[in-house]
């Protein structure tokens, strides 16, 4: 195995924060006025309710349960744009993200998250979660 195991596993590996400007280009497209899951939370993001337009990268290990909040919220007219790995051999890509989600953006290239000096051993893609949806749409991005 090439990349350090212990190092991506590790819990501050769990936390990747979300490039500047991969943030900066998503904010002034949508306006967020929230983060439930922010650098230094003093609130469980899972338990309340959330904002209208909200940004989530979510811990990795939680994933899952922040899939299903960001769809169950999204379902209260609420935005929810979503930074996740792109994992789309994972039950809960087919069974949450793929049905539900309003658009899906495949990002070209692996990120670089802020605290780190290396790309992400993993790509990423952006979940948008919205009420009304027709169909999926896709789009692919490029960060390089
Ligand atoms: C991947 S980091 C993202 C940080 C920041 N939002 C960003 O995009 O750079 C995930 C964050 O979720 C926070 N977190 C973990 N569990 C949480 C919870 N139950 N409620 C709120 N925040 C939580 C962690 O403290 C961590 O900073």
């Amino acid at each position: 195995m090439s990349f350090n195991k212990k190092l991506f596993f590790s819990s501050i590996n769990q936390n990747g924060r979300t490039p500047q400007k991969v943030y900066d280009e998503l904010n002034k497209e949508f306006n967020f006025d929230f983060d439930p899951c922010p650098k230094d939370p003093d609130f469980d993001g899972l338990t309340i309710s959330w904002s209208s337009c909200n940004f989530i990268n979510p811990p990795f290990k939680e994933q899952r349960l922040w899939i299903k909040k960001a769809y169950e919220e999204s379902l209260k007219n609420k935005i929810c744009v979503m930074l996740l790995p792109s994992r789309t051999d994972t039950r809960i890509f087919h069974d949450v993200i793929l049905p539900y989600a309003y658009q899906i953006r495949f990002i070209k290239g692996r990120l670089k998250f802020q605290q780190y000096k290396n790309s992400a051993p993993f790509p990423s893609m952006i979940v948008i979660f919205k009420k009304k949806r027709k169909s999926i749409i896709l789009k692919f991005l490029s960060v390089l």
